[in-house]
């Protein structure tokens, strides 16, 4: 039976122009979705070049079995995620790296399919877990069970929202009539939607006035915290740098301004030199430039290709070389 994956890869040409993949040349993708992006690699590493691939959701590792089963005996998928790389390289015996990819965050095939639970046009169960079968923290477990503070926390630091305080405060107060009243049915992202409205004294007939939806950066906040998606990120930048060959790129594509705050700010430690005084006999700061920085400018989408996928609008995407 065929895999349906409905994510449209960002970036792909301007991802292939900095990588540079050429004959023979092993690469990682970190997240390879449903393969788009390590196929176009594949095909420029060819005959010989091999990829290992991470992706933490199962979906998304048999849409990539599926989809880069022409080139399999090139290919290592593993089901899992990326904080693992230095040691799945070892493990796997992966050497020789010329590039990684990070496409961060999720895939529209998370936000497509209603019962992942990570849209609030839909009416799945309020999940967001990238892996369902290794995670147990779910967006519901926080909603209804987390403590104000908490919450709040998440609110402001993963969803920058001003009124974080408030928003808790009113669920807090939502969640104590819904658990009474339903009596520990799931809690749909529908149903969660419109608490949200209706705290924030939003009515439905006047959302066309809201550049974005007012749920948008609640539902980030979750996401972000049930999949401890920013940790993530600072636990794997220095990771690749250290496991890439020297001249070796790595490829950062992020969706938002949490992430690509983390991926600029890791890349300006990296660049920094020996900060020990002229005079010094030794180094003894031990700081070395690791990196050079490719993409002075963040890479954006093109207009055709905004046109072509709204969802790649927000992608950024930054590049270094190993030294
Ligand atoms: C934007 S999509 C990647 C799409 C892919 N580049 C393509 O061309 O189809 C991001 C992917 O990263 C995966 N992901 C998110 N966090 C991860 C982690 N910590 N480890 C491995 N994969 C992760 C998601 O499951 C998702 O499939």
């Amino acid at each position: 039976m065929s895999i349906s994956y409905s994510h449209l890869s960002v970036l792909s040409e301007e991802v292939i122009k900095y990588l540079k993949p050429r004959n023979d040349q092993n690469y990682v993708d970190c997240t390879l979705g449903g393969g788009g992006h390590a196929s176009k690699i594949l095909e420029s590493t060819k005959p010989n070049g091999k990829l290992l691939g991470f992706d933490l959701d199962p979906h998304a590792c048999q849409a990539a079995k599926q989809n880069l089963g022409k080139y399999k005996d090139r290919v290592i998928i593993l089901c899992q995620s990326y904080v693992h790389l230095k040691k799945e390289v070892e493990k796997n015996n992966f050497k020789n790296i010329s590039g990684i990819l990070l496409d961060l965050g999720l895939s529209s095939d998370h936000i497509d399919k209603a019962d992942r639970g990570f849209s609030f046009k839909d009416h799945g169960s309020l999940d967001m877990r990238f892996n369902p079968e290794k995670q147990t923290l779910t967006a519901s477990d926080i909603v209804l069970s987390w403590p104000e503070d908490k919450i709040t926390n998440i609110l402001r630091e993963y969803g920058e929202i001003k009124q974080a305080k408030s928003l808790a405060k009113g669920l807090v107060t939502w969640r104590k009539e819904f658990v009474k009243q339903k009596q520990k049915k799931a809690l749909l992202t529908s149903v969660f939607n419109s608490a949200i409205l209706r705290i924030l004294g939003i009515k439905e007939s006047s959302l066309k006035k809201y550049r974005i939806h007012p749920a948008t950066r609640i539902f980030q906040s979750l996401r972000i915290a049930v999949n401890s998606e920013l940790d993530n990120i600072k636990k794997v930048l220095p990771q690749a740098i250290d496991i890439l060959e020297p001249g070796g790129r790595l490829a950062v594509i992020s969706f938002h301004s949490l992430e690509d705050r983390i991926v600029k700010h890791y890349f300006k430690q990296a660049i920094k030199a020996c900060t020990c005084p002229p005079s010094a006999p030794v180094c003894s700061c031990q700081i070395k430039v690791k990196i050079k920085i490719k993409t002075k400018k963040a890479i954006k989408p093109s207009q055709a290709e905004v046109a072509r996928n709204p969802r790649s609008r927000s992608a950024i995407l930054r590049v270094v070389e190993k030294l």
